[in-house]
């Protein structure tokens, strides 16, 4: 059961930390996405001021270049541009706007572009290409004194992007690697942050279901703990609610036993007086039905004695448990001759020291031996045996229990149908309960032989 429920716990720890993550890396990715676009913007920007720089002076250099020559000589466009400017194109145009010059065919310039002096810059697009357009409007000096000129050169720009985007790479790609470094750090941190979580769900998963023991607050971090005490809140009402009910069992029992066995010595006196057969039969009827609840109150009674409960340890005192058995065994002894039952006792050599309540120890072996003699047909054989560690096992040679059955004769009110014995169902839910409060093993093996059963019960110490 333990399994899919630990799975589902996980996914809740899992998903928890997701959304976490989740919460913190969504507004840090947006954050990129904007200072990326931001970046972007900038570093256009500044892309192309140097390059505006660069273009203004070739500019200015072209018109002083075109100033130097005499009016008499020709001007060549390889003479204005120089070698390096290659990647420009330009025209020149005169104060009537007419192209006088250039490597190609550049729009005209606008009549406010001869009204102010000085360079003009603008982003366009020419013949589907992208470019930085400078319009630089001069007079010359020399060639001609006060004549104006307007130049006119158009740059791609393709350079400056490819700048702009070595600008945004330089910028992007650390704050990528940034978020991610962080981003590892937070789930580490997540990760050893849930850990106290985790140990405390592996404590839950660990306890045994009768363990009913408050959980250690402080296995829980800070913000856990107040979950931590309602938890324990609600196991103390829990607790107080089972041990009520225990109470209530076990004083019902308590008090259906005296009137039980009054009712079974009345029945058993009546029977020995003069009656007629009628009447005898019918007393011998009550006689046997008391017996049988006497017999229940009694395991109901030890039930309600060997649950666990915060006294569990209560009459847990150093014994050996080879005498408990050698004891109890001579106990059942009328019980196997009545029975024809060869009943032997193997204990182990010497002492095997065990902590446990006396009482119960011997409710769990006689329990045992009393469906090992029960089960068994007239002329079986019963076997109770000891070893160290300590162990102790009952042998019988009698039906078995089909394996299918054996998972479930531990529950209380279980029998096994055909078995013809009377009882309850009850022997081997007390068997149980006290190994339990004992913390030990149980096991249902075939008997001697493959024959019969064994139950095994292993302590450990
Ligand atoms: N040694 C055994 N051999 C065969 N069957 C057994 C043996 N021990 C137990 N069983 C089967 O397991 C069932 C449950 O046993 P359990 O001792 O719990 O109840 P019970 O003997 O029927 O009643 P109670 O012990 O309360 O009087 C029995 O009904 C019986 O069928
Ligand atoms: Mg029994």
């Amino acid at each position: 059961m333990s399994g899919p429920q630990r799975e589902e716990n996980e996914d809740d720890i899992l998903s928890l930390r997701h959304h976490l993550v989740n919460w913190l890396f969504t507004p840090l990715y947006l954050l990129l996405l904007f200072s990326t676009v931001t970046g972007y913007i900038a570093a256009l920007k500044l892309s192309n001021q140097p390059y505006d720089l660069v273009l203004t002076e070739r500019a200015r250099l072209m018109a002083s270049r075109f100033d130097l020559i005499p009016e008499t000589e020709q001007a060549t466009q390889e003479y204005l541009l120089p070698d390096e400017a290659e990647h420009l194109s330009f025209t020149l145009f005169d104060a009537n706007n007419h192209p006088l010059l250039g490597n190609a065919t550049l729009p005209r310039p606008r009549p406010i572009d001869f009204a102010a002096e000085g360079p003009r810059l603008r982003s366009t697009s020419l013949g589907g290409d992208k470019v930085r357009m400078l319009t630089l409007h001069f007079r010359t000096s020399r060639r001609t004194p006060g004549t104006e000129y307007v130049l006119v050169v158009a740059e791609p720009v393709k350079d400056r992007l490819y700048l702009g985007r070595s600008i945004l790479g330089n910028i992007v790609i650390p704050q990528f690697i940034f978020i991610l470094i962080a981003g590892f750090a937070v789930w580490i941190g997540l990760k050893r942050g849930f850990e106290p979580l985790e140990n405390l769900r592996r404590a839950v998963a660990k306890r045994r279901g009768d363990d009913l023991s408050p959980l250690d607050e402080a296995m829980a971090p800070g913000e856990v703990r107040p979950l931590i005490r309602e938890v324990n809140a609600l196991i103390e009402r829990l607790k107080g609610m089972m041990d009520q009910q225990k109470r209530f069992v076990a004083n019902a029992a308590h008090q259906l036993r005296t009137p039980f066995a009054g009712l079974r010595a009345q029945a058993e006196l009546a029977r020995r007086a003069d009656a007629p057969p009628a009447v005898r039969a019918a007393l011998e009827g009550i006689c046997e039905g008391a017996g049988r609840c006497s017999r229940l109150v009694t395991q109901l009674l030890t039930l309600a004695r060997n649950e666990p409960d915060a006294r569990t340890e209560e009459n847990m005192t150093e014994h050996d448990l080879n005498r408990i058995a050698q004891e109890t065994a001579m106990d059942w002894v009328p019980e196997a001759v009545g029975k024809d039952i060869d009943l032997g006792f193997e204990g182990s050599a010497g002492e095997l020291p065990l902590r446990c309540d006396e009482g119960a120890m011997r409710d769990l072996i006689g329990n045992l031996l009393d469906n090992a003699i029960r089960y068994t047909p007239p002329g079986g054989r019963v076997t109770l045996r000891t070893g160290p560690g300590p162990w102790l096992r009952v042998d019988d040679n009698g039906p078995g229990i089909p394996p299918e059955e054996r998972g479930k004769v531990f529950d209380r009110f279980y029998r096994v149908a055909g078995s013809g014995q009377p009882g309850s169902g009850l022997g081997l839910a007390i068997v149980h309960e006290v190994a339990q409060r004992h913390r030990a093993h149980i096991a249902i093996e075939s008997g001697e032989g493959g024959r019969g059963t064994a139950f095994r019960v292993s302590f450990s110490r």
